[in-house]
């Protein structure tokens, strides 16, 4: 089975993605155009600034053209703004996704790429550390009151995530430092950098207290056994690495966190099918949508919405893509069993950590049955000496604008 088929067959199977009409066909031969030009650019082969421009124009016009297609065939209103969000959303991110390739040099770090761990980050994508007992009991000296302030909210009931977490206390500047050292000790901060292609370093962090009251993550469709791949997704961005690291002890029990190595790659999606399931939950999820109201989302479950999932199944099978995928996943489906057979679930004392490209590995954690876990989601990011500062602010502006959006890429 070739693997559009294989996300097509999840979908066409799954009784809450049952809606009659039929997906939008678009000219499969603009789609591996698009394809081929965003991978010429992605594997390196432009070195002057006046081709990435070029190349960012073309592949822009390529993708409204693509989108075009698909507005033509729309029935109302409604699927209209659906496809100009989507539309706005995936520019957005190819932009981001060609300024990274633009910034990245990757042929520099060429003779740190043969160790193993970053053969490990580059096949497997991830590799579990443990930073040193010391390093622990000094972040968790500097957190007890913050830690403190999460749990008594959780006592009174608020229980969203961002009531349990913070990633802008005066803190985080001192647990960064504290994991900069480590890491940089442990070599880290040479392997994230040889993976990425410039230096990095820890850019940002938050600092999570997870408790089993919270059920954000529980499935929201009206399935009678949820999947057991719930919450299993790959984020947002392709351009910040990332670490969890645990400062508890974490069991099967108290949220640990998994990932499925091997799974993103069997997908072999095409580029702009990529780039769609990653923008897929913004389309009614801004405050100043026109879809706000007409999808009716729950919290941050994109799929919560009938109406939304209709428009997802318009999309043809060669664009139809969801990075948090992990709910829409058929419970007892060839999909959920590959899920499974590559799960990789990481216990342990506190102070493990995993490294790993949250783009490209499923991944889900924090999903607490009993007991409690306190946990960093730390986020890398190019290091301030990186070789061309002001096209590296003009794609990810650091140090105020990675505070805001750590947890929209890290989620
Ligand atoms: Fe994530």
């Amino acid at each position: 089975m070739s693997t559009t088929n294989y996300l097509e067959e999840n979908y066409s199977s799954h009784p809450a993605f049952s809606f009659p009409g039929k997906p939008y066909r678009i000219d499969l031969a603009k789609l591996a155009a698009f394809d081929t030009n965003y991978k010429s650019v992605a594997n390196g082969g432009l070195e002057e600034d006046a081709l990435f421009e070029a190349a960012k124009i073309k592949l822009a016009a390529q993708a409204n053209e693509i989108f075009g297609e698909m507005r033509l065939q729309t029935n109302d209103e409604y699927e209209r703004m659906f496809l100009d969000e989507l539309e706005g959303q995936s520019l957005r991110l190819l932009n981001e996704e060609l300024g990274y390739y633009q910034l990245a040099n990757k042929s520099k770090y060429q003779e740190r790429s043969q160790e193993a761990r970053v053969t490990a980050l580059k096949t497997d994508r991830h590799f579990f550390g443990e930073i040193g007992a010391a390093a622990v009991s000094r972040i968790m000296d500097i957190s007890s009151a913050e830690i403190n302030e999460f749990r008594s909210r959780a006592a009174q009931g608020q229980l969203k995530r961002e009531d349990l977490s913070a990633n802008s206390v005066p803190i985080v500047g001192q647990i960064v430092e504290i994991l900069n050292d480590e890491f940089r000790a442990q070599g880290v901060l040479g392997t994230v950098s040889a993976y990425m292609g410039f230096d990095c370093r820890v850019g940002g962090l938050a600092i999570e207290l997870s408790v089993p009251q919270a059920t954000w993550w529980r499935d929201t469709l009206d399935t009678s056994v949820p999947p057991k791949t719930m919450y299993a997704h790959v984020d947002e961005s392709i351009i910040y690495p990332k670490a969890i690291v645990y400062l508890s002890n974490v069991t099967t029990a108290n949220g640990p966190t998994s990932c499925y190595p091997g799974v993103y790659e069997e997908l072999h999606l095409n580029a702009l099918q990529e780039i769609i399931g990653r923008v897929l939950n913004y389309p009614g999820h801004l405050e100043d949508s026109v879809l706000k109201d007409y999808y009716g989302k729950s919290y941050h479950q994109t799929m919560s919405s009938s109406r939304f999932r209709q428009h997802f199944m318009r999309l043809p099978a060669e664009l139809r893509f969801n990075s948090h995928m992990g709910w829409d996943v058929v419970p007892g489906s060839e999909t959920e069993q590959k899920f499974m057979d590559r799960e990789r679930v990481m216990t342990g004392a506190a102070g493990t950590y995993i490294v790993f490209d949250g783009g490209r590995l499923f991944h889900r954690g924090g999903m607490v049955v009993s007991g409690e876990r306190i946990a960093l989601q730390v986020i890398f990011a190019p290091a301030i000496s990186t070789p061309n500062p002001s096209l590296y602010r003009k794609i990810i502006s650091l140090p105020r604008g990675i505070v805001s959006k750590i947890w929209r890429l890290i989620k």
